[in-house]
């Protein structure tokens, strides 16, 4: 049954609580020095960049990689580059157990973990009659599964904590049907985490802040494939795929202190994509 308008009035204990104790300078806001922050799917592409954001901002990072070494490399460059810590870390994220350690070790080599990001992941675009049950798990372990592992036991130590940050990549494919390839496995596992991360910023809203990062394309190993290229550039109201660089900045204000007053949040960054 609704409450009347009186039953609201009812002052709750604890409540409003304490404005955060943060820099008021906005660019202060965004600094990240002496955070740590761990990024999944950090060799190349969107993570990579990410990363490179978070050292340039001065955070600490780990680099968590599953196949491409040149996770290493990017982290010893950022250390050189930005006087930062960084290191990279082989880990399989549809792997619960490998997750468990992984997170535990980057927690135990730097002390804390202040950022996670929960961005590896892979598509198989096909119509769900052209997709084998293997083709339809193997996207499922990695896009819901990784992201659900790496939450987890990401969770627990922003919990013991008593602070955290994490910050999922989805996709405008959550939002949209795309076209011309049919995808709906992979246009699916986008959609669980959209929600998933939604759902935990309520679950985790005495430690942490959860948000949303869905991307249109970007011009990545993931970005639009010849099949769906032109196609990408008629319906980006800008008429081309997002550079790497053009989501640094989302990503740094969702770990900073600029966005305290932000959990829950789905941001598109996707030159415009979902609006026809
Ligand atoms: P990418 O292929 O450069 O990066 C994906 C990363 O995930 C790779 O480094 C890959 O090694 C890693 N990965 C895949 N399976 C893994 C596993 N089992 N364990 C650990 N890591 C694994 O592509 P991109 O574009 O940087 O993708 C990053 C995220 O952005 C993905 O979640 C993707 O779905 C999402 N996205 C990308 C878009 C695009 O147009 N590039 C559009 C919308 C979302």
């Amino acid at each position: 049954m609704s409450m009347s308008i009186e039953d609201c009035q009812v002052a709750r204990d604890g409540f409003p609580r304490p404005f955060p104790d943060t820099p008021a300078n906005v660019l202060d806001q965004f600094r990240l020095t002496g955070r740590v922050a761990a990024v999944t799917g950090a060799a190349e592409g969107i993570g990579g960049a990410v990363a490179d954001a978070y050292a340039e901002a001065g955070a600490d990072v780990a680099l968590l990689y599953n196949t491409n070494p040149a996770a290493i490399e990017r982290a010893e460059a950022l250390t050189k580059q930005h006087g930062i810590r960084a290191a990279a870390y082989k880990v399989d994220v549809s792997d619960a157990e490998a997750v468990r350690e992984t997170i535990a070790k980057v927690a135990k080599d730097f002390g804390k973990i202040d950022i996670f990001v929960a961005n590896a992941g892979m598509a198989i675009s096909k119509p769900i009659l052209d997709t084998s049950l293997d083709e339809y798990r193997k996207q499922l372990s990695v896009n819901v599964d990784g992201v659900v592992f790496c939450a987890k036991y990401v969770g627990e130590i922003f919990k013991a904590q008593g602070s955290g940050n994490l910050i999922i990549t989805s996709s405008i494919s959550a939002h949209i049907v795309n076209v011309p390839v049919d995808q709906p496995v992979y246009n699916g596992t986008k959609a669980f985490v959209t929600h998933f991360g939604k759902s935990l910023a309520r679950e985790w809203r005495e430690f942490a802040r959860v948000n949303v990062v869905s991307p249109g394309f970007f011009d990545t190993k993931m970005g639009a494939g010849p099949d769906v290229l032109s196609e990408a550039y008629r319906l980006s109201v800008l008429g081309r795929q997002g550079h790497v660089k053009e989501i640094k900045g989302l990503f740094l204000y969702l770990a900073s202190d600029a966005s305290t007053y932000t959990t829950g949040s789905d941001m598109l960054v996707d030159g415009g994509y979902v609006l026809t």
